[in-house]
């Protein structure tokens, strides 16, 4: 998304829900008040997730300010780490891994998909607003490689055609569920079989 598309969506101001305020105090309470900052981190992923799981220019001074910490400190957090979104995503929000085992087993067939179905660029939101995607590094499931993260979701042992039929299931919003697109219950070998007999 463009700089002047991602200022024109920046609210001007932000503040927790009362909810959510309720939950950054019982955060807070984990660390020792003199360590208050500490609480940067899941402050930042609770703003995240209030707001549609990006997080606004507006939300970092916020939290800078619950925190009393400068807000070029929160920014550089929220700038570090991938997991937080600073421009708008889509309702689906599709993370690819590209990293090695995932990338030998097919992983640049899903980025053509994304590219084709969602946005030629990464961190560009569908035209119905339903999808964004990006790469990312390593998810911790490369036993099914290829795969990516969708939401809180994990789809996995993937080929174009399984991505397709995913992807288009996100756009229509109505998604088809996680996990193996050749039935593996977790990582289980292929058929859910160990020496031949059914381990499902
Ligand atoms: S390399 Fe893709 S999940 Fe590890």
């Amino acid at each position: 998304m463009s700089i002047k598309k991602v200022h024109d969506k920046q609210p001007k101001n932000f503040e927790f829900t009362s909810e959510n305020l309720e939950t950054a105090n019982k955060i807070l309470n984990n660390y020792p008040k003199k360590n208050k900052k500490s609480a940067v981190m899941p402050l930042l992923y609770l703003a995240q997730k209030q707001n549609n799981n990006w997080i606004p220019l507006a939300a970092l001074k916020y939290i800078g300010k619950f925190l009393s910490m400068p807000y070029i400190k929160v920014y550089e957090i929220a700038t570090f780490y991938t997991m937080y979104n600073l421009a708008p995503v889509g309702k689906y929000f599709i993370q690819v891994c590209t990293t090695s085992p995932c990338l030998l087993r097919g992983a640049g067939k899903i980025v053509k998909s994304c590219q084709n179905k969602i946005s030629q660029n990464q961190n560009e939101v569908s035209e119905n607003g339903m999808c964004s995607w990006t790469e990312v590094e390593c998810l911790g499931a490369c036993v099914n490689a290829p795969m990516m993260q969708v939401n809180h979701g994990y789809y996995e042992d993937l080929d174009s055609e399984s991505v397709d039929k995913i992807l288009d299931s996100f756009l229509k919003d109505n998604p088809i569920k996680p996990g193996s697109s050749r039935n593996r219950t977790n990582t289980a070998p292929e058929n859910n079989k160990i020496n031949g007999v059914n381990n499902a």
